[in-house]
């Protein structure tokens, strides 16, 4: 049984009314992100039942998810800080930040604080390439960018979440 088209029903059928019956591939990406949107990451039911109900391959969604950054096929943290350590920000000390950060939240890159709250991850060119160090936030509540940042100015956001958290 394909739970994503129970769960989504409406907006599947939102969907493809945008598309021609022979580009309804196309939802994929909407699809995606409706169901990332809602679990902060897609599972492999889900990349199978995503591709079932726009008549590709498992392969092909799977690709589609491992090639945006923005897509996660595993549970993670609740909010991703997304480093990039791509060249123009490395000459800007995005390695040395990332492990400075790292260290302060006692992780290391790629991992999860003990309360499951953040994950720190490296990414390519986020397109503000003259702002480093920068990451964006990935979390329930959309992306936000954070450009020219230290350690403290990430830690205070990372304080913000954290009592944010603690008020839902
Ligand atoms: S190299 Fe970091 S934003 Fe482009």
């Amino acid at each position: 049984m394909n739970q994503t088209a129970i769960k989504y029903a409406r907006e599947i059928e939102a969907l493809f009314a945008k598309y021609p019956e022979e580009h309804r591939q196309s939802a994929v990406m909407p699809l995606l992100h409706l169901v990332h949107q809602d679990n902060s990451f897609i599972s492999k039911h889900a990349i199978n039942d995503i591709a079932e109900i726009v008549g590709i391959s498992t392969t092909e969604v799977a690709s589609v998810v491992g090639f945006y950054t923005l897509y996660h096929d595993h549970p993670e943290g609740k909010y991703r800080f997304q480093i990039c350590t791509d060249l123009s920000c490395a000459l800007q000390g995005a390695d040395e930040f990332l492990r400075a950060l790292c260290a302060a939240l006692e992780i290391d890159p790629g991992g999860t604080t003990k309360d499951g709250l953040i994950t720190v991850e490296e990414v390519m060119c986020l397109a503000a390439c003259d702002k480093g160090p920068l990451f964006q936030v990935q979390g329930k509540d959309g992306i936000s960018y954070h450009e020219r940042q230290t350690v403290e100015s990430a830690m205070q956001t990372v304080q913000e979440l954290r009592e944010q958290e603690k008020h839902e």
